[in-house]
């Protein structure tokens, strides 16, 4: 069977690969979907992602041992243990611990996902892992896939594109048709692959991390295949997808 390769390009559309009974994975390259696969890759037992500071400060309330983490403008809001910089969900810090996340807009583009028969977390840093994974679930589920970029406050961002393409292009295309959108993220990727960093960096959200002092960052979050593992959306909690 041919499957659809779908892509929505920013968070408040994420939920219509549920709407579309699609096996769906979440990308927010800078810096939300990084920072979990990290923290998950690093030890943390789970992942609580929360849409506002409201839940994120009554669910650290309820579980006060739980690290409370994300960011508002890039830093982290008031009282908030760390912000949403990857480098900063060290082994040290996250080993065996719960957190609870919320940022501008990737935790948005995870909550309005949930409703999917599968939520899958993907980024550079787990590339490969992930698009492998998600194909053999839809093989298995018989489902089509919807990439849900989650883009910066409500738009477009190039980065999330640019990986949402390096996803696509590990999929055979005899097997697959595209949505003008897929296809675009195929087509853009295959075109910036050979110097992701460059374009990566030209993008106006790095630009933005790098004026903030977050360059480091922009450069972890845009490695391949650092942390080959798989992060899955249930009942609230994310956590590393274990083979079955
Ligand atoms: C977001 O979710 O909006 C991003 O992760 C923002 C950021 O770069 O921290």
């Amino acid at each position: 069977m041919v499957r659809r390769i779908s892509a929505e390009f920013v968070a408040k559309d994420a939920r219509r690969g549920s709407d579309r009974g699609d096996v769906v994975i979440v990308v927010d390259v800078l810096r939300c979907t990084s920072a979990i696969v990290t923290a998950l890759a690093n030890g943390a037992t789970e992942v609580k992602a929360v849409k506002t500071i409201r839940e994120a400060r009554s669910l650290k309330s309820r579980n006060p041992a739980s690290i409370l983490a994300g960011e508002r403008g890039g830093f982290p809001p008031e009282g908030f243990d760390i912000g949403n910089s990857p480098r900063e969900f060290t082994q040290d810090r996250v080993r065996g611990r719960r957190i609870i996340i919320t940022t501008t807009s990737g935790t948005q583009a995870i909550n309005n996902a949930s409703e999917a028969r599968i939520v899958l977390l993907g980024s550079f840093l787990n590339v490969t892992a992930i698009a492998k994974t998600a194909w053999d679930i839809a093989e298995k589920e018989n489902s089509n896939l919807t990439i849900a970029m989650s883009g910066k406050q409500g738009r477009f961002s190039l980065e999330d594109m640019l990986c949402t393409g390096a996803i696509i292009n590990h999929w055979d295309n005899s097997l697959v048709e595209y949505s003008d959108a897929a296809y675009a993220a195929l087509l853009a990727y295959r075109n910036a692959s050979s110097d992701l960093p460059r374009h990566i960096l030209t993008g106006n959200h790095a630009q933005e991390l790098v004026e903030a002092g977050f360059r480091d960052d922009v450069l972890f979050c845009i490695e391949s295949d650092k942390w080959p593992i798989v992060p899955v959306l249930r009942e609230d909690s994310i956590k590393i997808l274990e083979e079955s």
